[in-house]
């Protein structure tokens, strides 16, 4: 009997347990989620949700298996004692998130081919969040269909913090299945085929590939190794993972960067009129400096609105 109700016990405690409540190899309590998510906030701006602990956790795990470290409070006092350690590159690159695709968000690219077709002068395009490289390429692909080139007047600066992603990107080596959605013309007139070893991957064809130069840039570093002016800067689907006064110390310096006409071009859920004053709405998603920034917005000094 007493057996028995042991065994109920079991099974009952067995039922209550969370799916999550699984044996951890490494002990990860609320004050290591707090710390990492103090660290990430400061180092790169992302401001992780209460809702990324299992994330954050599995990510880092690896950091620790790769380091021989074996718990999270180590791992993090290391970082936190040492700013110039190299395992900040590798931190910072586990906790981003690099979701992308070619032409994702499609309706912009007709939009930028508009905005740059017939234009004499040389133009440079920013892509401050390139992640693995199918959006610079897909700016690169438009320009060159604008202009009927390969060599179009015109250049992509294509920026990530995460240096993992910026290899892939510059390698410009990708799975066929990639370019599911592209139409086969251009996937032709832009890719080339492996073959063999190569089979089942494609590469961005070199002139499609000289037109983009990648770099390593923090949105949220002082120094940004970049100069303007720029006929048009892609920001999408990255604001979102920061907090709102970042987004809106950031945009305040991507104004100066811009030619008076230039394009601002954000993801499908950003908004960036509540938190700059500086630009105004051209299109859905697509932003233009306003020559009176502000002006009937109920907008404050500094850009942010008030809430
Ligand atoms: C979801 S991806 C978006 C990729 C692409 N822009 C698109 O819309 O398909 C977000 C990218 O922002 C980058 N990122 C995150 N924080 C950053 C920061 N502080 N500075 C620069 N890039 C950052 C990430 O590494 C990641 O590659």
């Amino acid at each position: 009997m007493q057996k028995q109700n042991e065994m109920d016990r079991e099974r009952m405690t067995l039922v209550r347990q969370p799916k999550t409540d699984t044996v951890k190899e490494f002990d990860f309590t609320p004050r290591d989620f707090e710390r990492v998510r103090a660290l990430i906030h400061r180092r790169a701006g992302i401001a992780l949700a209460d809702s990324k602990q299992e994330m954050v956790y599995s990510r880092l795990a690896r950091r620790l298996r790769a380091t021989g470290i074996r718990s999270f409070q180590s791992y993090l006092d290391q970082l936190e004692s040492r700013p110039e350690d190299g395992e900040w590159e590798a931190f910072t690159n586990a906790l981003t998130t690099n979701l992308t695709s070619f032409f994702r968000e499609s309706h912009h690219f007709p939009i930028l081919a508009d905005h740059v077709r017939g234009r004499k002068e040389q133009m440079t395009i920013w892509c401050c969040a390139s992640s693995t490289g199918e959006e610079p390429y897909s700016i690169a692909m438009t320009l060159c269909e604008a202009f009927g080139t390969m060599t179009p007047p015109a250049h992509v600066i294509a920026t990530d913090i995460d240096t993992n992603v910026l290899n892939t990107a510059s390698n410009g080596i990708y799975g066929i299945d990639r370019l599911e959605k592209m139409p086969v013309e251009q996937a032709k007139r832009f890719f080339l085929k492996g073959k063999g070893a190569q089979e089942g991957l494609v590469r961005v064809r070199p002139e499609l590939r000289q037109l983009v130069t990648f770099k390593q840039l923090n949105l949220l570093s002082d120094d940004w190794p970049v100069s303007g002016p720029f006929d048009a800067i892609f920001c999408r689907n990255v604001m979102i993972y920061f907090d709102k006064p970042t987004q809106s110390r950031i945009l305040a310096r991507f104004a100066p960067l811009m030619k008076p006409d230039a394009l601002l071009f954000a993801g499908h859920s950003e908004n960036f009129l509540y938190v700059s004053d500086a630009f105004r709405l051209r299109g859905k998603t697509v932003y233009q400096l306003d020559p009176q920034p502000g002006k009937g917005r109920g907008l404050t000094r500094g850009g942010l609105k008030n809430l």
